[in-house]
């Protein structure tokens, strides 16, 4: 079966990123805080969701690529999304410091994400 994979910023490298997943089979599904940003990976045969929570919901692996480790705090810091990620595998691509990953990594399993 296709893994399905959710990533979530969807500027200059997740874009290219979903372009990329896409070519290679896999169910993508992107949420973009600028939502007509997806627009050009919709049409390529993303599904946009309407909202973090959802988009976690669909992607057996999460992918977050947005500007810095404070966006993604606030995006993924909260009690709905530490449910949902719980057995998934998240990989964080956006840029930020060495103690910052683990600290995101100790959250992350804190939950039930995927070592
Ligand atoms: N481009 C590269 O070749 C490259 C290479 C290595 C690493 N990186 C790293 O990858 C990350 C993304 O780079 P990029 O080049 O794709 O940057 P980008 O084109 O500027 O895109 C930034 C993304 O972050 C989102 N974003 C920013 N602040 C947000 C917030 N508060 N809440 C929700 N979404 C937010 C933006 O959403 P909007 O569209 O709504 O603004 C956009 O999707 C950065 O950490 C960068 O250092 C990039």
């Amino acid at each position: 079966m296709e893994r399905s994979i959710t990533v979530i910023g969807t500027g200059r490298m997740g874009s290219a990123l979903v372009r990329s997943l896409l070519q290679s089979g896999y169910r993508t599904t992107v949420w973009n805080r600028t939502r007509h940003k997806t627009d050009p990976l919709v049409k390529l045969g993303a599904a946009a969701a309407p909202s973090v929570l959802e988009a976690v919901n669909e992607g057996e692996i999460i992918m977050v690529n947005v500007s810095d480790y404070a966006a993604t705090k606030a995006l993924l810091r909260s009690d709905p999304i530490a449910s949902a990620i719980r057995g998934k595998l998240i990989v964080e691509l956006t840029s930020g410091t060495p103690s910052g990953a683990r600290e995101a990594a100790e959250w992350c399993m804190e939950h039930g994400a995927l070592p």
